[in-house]
């Protein structure tokens, strides 16, 4: 599948992913990556890979709407088959839901739907839950609600902070992200309300 990578910041999913793509493990490819951040890490990171890459800043636009759009009109001339959120820290608007429904997939530091939204970690561990996870879902027009693809588990430790707990969670989210965007690459995902069904 032809994808495109949304990412404001460091990167670290985005590039587990395309290193998977390179290995054969996931039968897609990131045709063209956006970012909501001129400096976010990923922008260097992504340099060696030579994927067009666009900046567009919602400051740059007066509304959502016209910042949107410019997302849309940036993706046309890819012919996308689907976006894959890594770190992308705003909400995707209703147009992009509309024209690419059950194609955008996003992950998410938490064992949705517990913790939605910002800080995901820290919500955690504010619960005082034992165990927490990663969750990768299929974006609708709610903030992280839409249907469950696939979650990992990590124990959570008393001592735990943002910084430790993020730590051992990431390479978690880097296998499970893999995992599930192989599967949608092959066409192996079937949402039936708010049920995904993996086909063996
Ligand atoms: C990850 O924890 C992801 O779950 C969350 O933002 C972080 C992105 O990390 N949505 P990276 O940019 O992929 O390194």
């Amino acid at each position: 599948k032809r994808l495109a990578l949304f990412a404001s910041g460091r990167g670290s999913n985005g590039e587990a992913l395309y290193k998977a793509m390179q290995e054969g493990y996931i039968n897609g490819e990131f045709v063209v990556i956006i970012t909501d951040h001129g400096d976010a890490g990923i922008v260097e990171r992504s340099k060696p890979w030579n994927i067009p890459l666009i900046v567009i800043e919602r400051s740059d636009y007066d509304s959502k709407a016209s910042f949107e759009k410019a997302q849309l009109d940036a993706l046309e001339p890819y012919k996308i088959d689907g976006i894959v959120l890594a770190g992308y820290m705003r909400i995707v608007g209703a147009q992009l839901i509309e024209y690419y429904e059950h194609r955008i997939l996003n992950i998410h530091p938490a064992l949705l739907p517990s913790f939605p939204g910002l800080h995901g970690h820290q919500q955690a561990i504010d619960a005082g839950v034992k165990v927490t996870g990663c969750t990768v879902h299929f974006v609708d027009a709610g903030m992280d609600t839409g249907p469950i693809i696939m979650q990992n588990t990590v124990p959570l430790l008393p001592e735990d902070t943002e910084d430790t707990l993020s730590d051992r969670l990431l390479p978690i989210e880097h296998k499970t992200y893999k995992e599930a965007l192989r599967l949608f690459c092959e066409d192996k995902l079937t949402i039936k309300g708010r049920v995904v069904y993996i086909e063996d």
